[in-house]
């Protein structure tokens, strides 16, 4: 079962393990649409209404849902905690009383916070001091908690996602950056200095394909990326390879604003353990929404952006929390 498996991540995981083989169960509010093949059996609703019934015959959880960036966790702190924190928890009790063998959890690189430039690994500290990053930790301690023998729990902390997804997104950096450079010849970097780790969405999906094949006894967290660049470096990539794909120059507009993330991650234990190693480069990334560029029109859509589409939402007051 693979709950907000219609998001940005699960829109390329899903199709993926049903390639697989595996039978799987998506259970999405659907915020921004559903775009998994046809033939996916889909639950439209609040994980929050799940009960232990509805996950017995289930071996493995992904939970894939919640808030999933900064904006949306600022427009809504509460409801950032409510869905971030304790909903995972929430359902990994409820899964581990109905006999689930495994939760899979996705954690952010964002606990870190803002750290002092050298490489955390997954036993450095977790300071974030900001909705969103302290959210995604307190999941990834709620359901490690019920970790045991018999219930597997394992946190992939990711650094940020991009590249081309069915449901896509544009307020990720490296896709917001190939839209601007795109759309006006131009990519805006609000701080070079600042680092941060990146993965190709092909390759997070793998990580979770990795996650699944792990040995039963295993509970862990892994840090999941490429590598770590700084914002300035990630510009420069991304302007050489739409400047190679376009033949048209892309200018790069450099600002001073201060960022309360700042992290490089070591993606050792990733490597060893869990045999992980991402293989799509940024230009990779930037190959593939190229590719699929006739599908974006104006870039404009509101499904395209986390916080356009939640605030229609909530403004609407079309849902009620749980
Ligand atoms: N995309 C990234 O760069 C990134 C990086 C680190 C961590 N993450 C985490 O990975 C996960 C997936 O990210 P994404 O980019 O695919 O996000 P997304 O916003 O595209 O997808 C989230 C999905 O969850 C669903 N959802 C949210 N709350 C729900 C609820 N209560 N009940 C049912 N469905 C619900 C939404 O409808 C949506 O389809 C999130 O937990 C996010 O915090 C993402």
């Amino acid at each position: 079962m693979v709950g907000g498996g219609a998001g940005y991540i699960g829109s390329i995981l899903v199709p993926e393990l049903l390639r697989l083989g595996h039978k799987v169960t998506v259970v999405d509010l659907l915020w921004f649409g559903n775009h998994l093949p046809s033939d996916t059996k889909i639950i439209q609703k609040d994980l929050f209404h799940l009960e232990k019934s509805d996950l017995t015959n289930i071996d493995i959880f992904i939970f894939l849902a919640g808030l999933s960036n900064d904006p949306m966790a600022e427009f809504s702190p509460a409801k950032n905690f409510i869905y971030n924190a304790a909903l995972p928890a929430y359902l990994a009790f409820i899964a581990k009383q109905a006999g689930v063998k495994r939760y899979i959890y996705a954690s952010s690189c964002s606990v870190y916070g803002y750290t002092d430039n050298s490489l955390y690994d997954e036993t450095a500290p977790t300071i974030s001091s900001y909705p969103y990053g302290i959210s995604k930790l307190q999941g990834e301690k709620g359901v490690f908690q019920l970790q045991d023998k018999d219930f597997s729990v394992i946190a992939l902390r990711q650094g940020t996602v991009g590249g081309y997804s069915p449901r896509m997104r544009f307020d990720l950096i490296v896709n917001t950056m190939f839209k601007t450079a795109i759309k006006d010849g131009k990519i805006t970097i609000n701080n070079p200095a600042i680092w941060r780790p990146l993965c190709d969405v092909r390759d997070t999906a793998a990580a979770y394909v990795k996650a699944i094949q792990l040995d039963s006894q295993t509970s862990d967290v892994f840090n999941i990326a490429l590598s770590n660049f700084t914002v300035g470096e990630i510009g420069e990539a991304i302007k050489k390879k739409i400047e190679e794909l376009t033949k048209k120059s892309v200018l790069i507009d450099v600002k001073n604003v201060q960022d309360y993330r700042n992290y490089k991650v070591s993606t050792d234990k990733a490597a060893t353990k869990l045999g992980f190693k991402a293989s799509f480069s940024i230009a990779d990334t930037i190959e593939e929404l190229f590719r699929h560029i006739d599908q974006y029109q104006d870039f404009e859509k509101d499904e395209f952006y986390n916080i356009r589409t939640f605030k229609k939402i909530e403004g609407g007051g079309e849902r009620q929390y749980i």
